[in-house]
């Protein structure tokens, strides 16, 4: 619900804007005011009348309206809202954001806000896939612009590609998120791998590696941030437990294995555990001890693919199998390779090499690779990771993903 919200819909000249007249009915519907701001381009589309009818408010229009300005205001119509939505949001209009132009009275508004801004960005997809409008975006992006959509499907210049505004039930969902913190994974389940494993030698001895367990603790915190019921699996590791989270402790391969298959069924598995990939074929039952000079020799066996057993559940395959991977060289093309022979949905492509301070650092820089192309996200801490990779299963899972998280 969103009653007694303020929004303020500003309205871009797109053939989209008609959408805008049915997404002020759902805004009204849910018991939110709406207040609205059309560019000189919208009220090509669709007339201000209609506008105004539906949002039973006046239409604002001119930044050089007297009364306009004797009665609210500018900087007012963005301070007096929870939340400024763009929808749509043209190439020209998202371009002019970027650029922090206050030309006429939208742009007036969108910088002058200081509240949260989503963007329903709708294009040809020529327009959406240029360097220009990407790096737009990118810039909104990183001064936290929210963005819903855009869909791909038909377009109205009769191409089919990305550029379909968000449908309006959709931006419905995306205010939701932003103003009442809907949890949008509720009732969905997770599963989530992180940490070492401890592969024993002896009583006291093992074989593991430096997984500090930061990022995998971190996705399950963020995905029970948005209310999935959700399992850590996880080796040792120094991290505490994060709020709302079932840990299941284990330490070998084996006994994650184990915990993993235990959990089923979920909806979406993340795989983010670093796996010993060998263990002692036959651990010492006792301590070995020094043999006068002649050290031990170590038969190593393969542990089982806990990533790829998963993704082959043939009755309980989770809707989403994500698995991460840790390369020095060749990163994406190797992730490529991986996403292939571990059958699983999406691999998020991390550089480990000495130096990057992957293992142990708070940082990672991700290349999400699926089957349709790969996306590069930049540098960012393991807890904005999260937070992203948690909205864009949220978005798989059928509900829209807002970028930045
Ligand atoms: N993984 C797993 N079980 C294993 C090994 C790896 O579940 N026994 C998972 C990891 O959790 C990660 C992904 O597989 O999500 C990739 O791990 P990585 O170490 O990069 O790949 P490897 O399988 O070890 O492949 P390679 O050594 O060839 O890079």
């Amino acid at each position: 619900m969103l009653r007694d919200r303020r929004i303020l819909l500003i309205i871009s000249g797109g053939i989209a804007a008609y959408k805008s007249l049915d997404l002020i009915r759902r805004l009204r519907e849910r018991g939110a005011a709406v207040r609205c701001i059309m560019t000189v381009a919208a009220k090509h589309f669709v007339t201000p009348l209609s506008v105004a009818s539906l949002s039973e408010d006046k239409v604002y229009d001119d930044l050089w309206s007297l009364t306009d300005e004797s009665e609210i205001g500018h900087i007012r119509l963005s301070r007096e809202a929870d939340l400024v939505l763009a929808a749509p949001a043209s190439a020209d209009l998202i371009a002019r954001m970027a650029a922090g132009l206050a030309d006429d009275l939208a742009t007036t508004a969108l910088l002058a806000s200081d509240k949260p801004i989503l963007i329903a960005p709708t294009m040809n997809l020529m327009m959406w896939a240029h360097p220009a409008t990407q790096s737009n975006l990118a810039t909104l992006d990183a001064r936290g612009v929210m963005r819903v959509g855009p869909g791909s499907g038909d377009l109205a210049c009769g191409e089919v590609g990305s550029g379909r505004m968000a449908e309006p039930l959709e931006i419905v969902a995306a205010i939701e998120q932003v103003l009442t913190g809907a949890k949008r994974l509720v009732g969905r389940r997770a599963l989530v791998t992180s940490g070492p494993t401890r592969e024993p030698i002896d009583p006291v001895r093992y074989i593991s590696n430096h997984s500090s367990g930061k990022q995998g603790h971190a996705i399950a915190a963020a995905l029970a941030t948005l209310g999935a019921e959700t399992v850590l699996v996880s080796g040792p590791t120094q991290e505490p437990t994060p709020a709302g989270v079932k840990l299941v402790a284990v330490e070998t391969a084996a006994e994650m294995l184990a915990a993993c298959e235990a959990a089923l069924p979920v909806d979406v598995a993340v795989m983010a555990a670093a796996v010993a990939d060998w263990r002692i074929e036959t651990a010492a039952l006792h301590k070995l001890k020094k043999d006068g000079g002649r050290p031990p020799v170590l038969r190593l066996a393969e542990n089982p693919d806990i990533l790829s057993r998963i993704a082959q559940r043939s009755n309980d395959r989770p809707t989403l199998v994500i698995g991460f991977a840790a390369e020095t060289n060749e990163v994406v093309e190797n992730a490529r390779i991986k996403l292939g022979r571990k059958h699983c949905d999406w691999i998020l492509a991390n550089d480990v090499s000495l130096g990057t301070g992957t293992f142990g650092g708070d940082r990672n820089t991700i290349h999400l690779v699926e089957a349709a192309g790969v996306e590069d996200w930049p540098v960012m801490t393991k807890r904005e990771v999260a937070a992203r990779l948690a909205d864009r299963i949220a978005g798989s899972l059928g509900y829209p993903p807002l970028h930045p998280p």
